[in-house]
């Protein structure tokens, strides 16, 4: 089992420090410390909702691989993201088979609504719209993740309801913020 070396490098690492428990416990499961990196990463996103710069650096001091290939990881997956993102990131599937079922006018409905257009955030924080791949739901075309929850066979009533449900507070944040939930 890999041990970390918190006594020296890691003892001024905001990140292992503020989440040691949990860390060592990811560290833990792999039989290389590099192998932690990608569930090091989700928790820095439920926390902060993205990815900065100074927390690439810290996860690749915890994961002993470089800040090049922390962004490398970052950057190929689209779950991950670089900037900040709303309380709920809409993301609409783009592919072929969604886009034969309309998703492209249930995003120009979406867009119009909430005033904003790919990867923007509306000014209240709450909403970021991002463009997904292929989600693994053709047959239930068009989709969108609200968050990390799959919604399917889109409509523009749909859509209006997901909206009024997050408004209201009725689904879970996309974060929590490092002193509970920030908006
Ligand atoms: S193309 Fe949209 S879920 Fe597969």
């Amino acid at each position: 089992m890999p041990e970390l070396n918190t006594t020296s490098a890691l003892a001024t690492n905001d990140l292992y420090m503020r989440h040691r428990a949990d860390i060592d416990a990811i560290v833990a499961r792999y039989p290389i410390r590099q192998s932690a990196l990608m569930p090091i990463l989700w928790l820095i996103q439920e926390e902060d909702g993205w990815i900065s710069d100074e927390m690439m650096k810290q996860a690749a001091e915890i994961c002993e691989c470089t800040p090049a290939e922390v962004l490398e990881s970052v950057s190929f997956y689209q779950m991950y993201h670089r900037e900040p993102v709303g309380k709920y990131v809409l993301g609409i599937c783009a592919t072929l088979p969604c886009a034969l079922k309309a998703a492209d006018g249930l995003y120009a409905y979406l867009s119009e609504k909430l005033g904003i257009t790919w990867a923007e955030t509306t000014q209240d924080g709450l909403f970021t719209i991002q463009r997904r791949e292929c989600l693994g739901a053709c047959s239930e075309a068009p989709v969108m993740l609200v968050n990390q929850e799959l919604e399917t066979k889109l409509t523009r009533e749909k859509i209006d309801r997901i909206l009024e449900e997050c408004r209201q507070g009725k689904r879970k944040p996309y974060f929590t913020g490092r002193n509970g939930y920030r908006a």
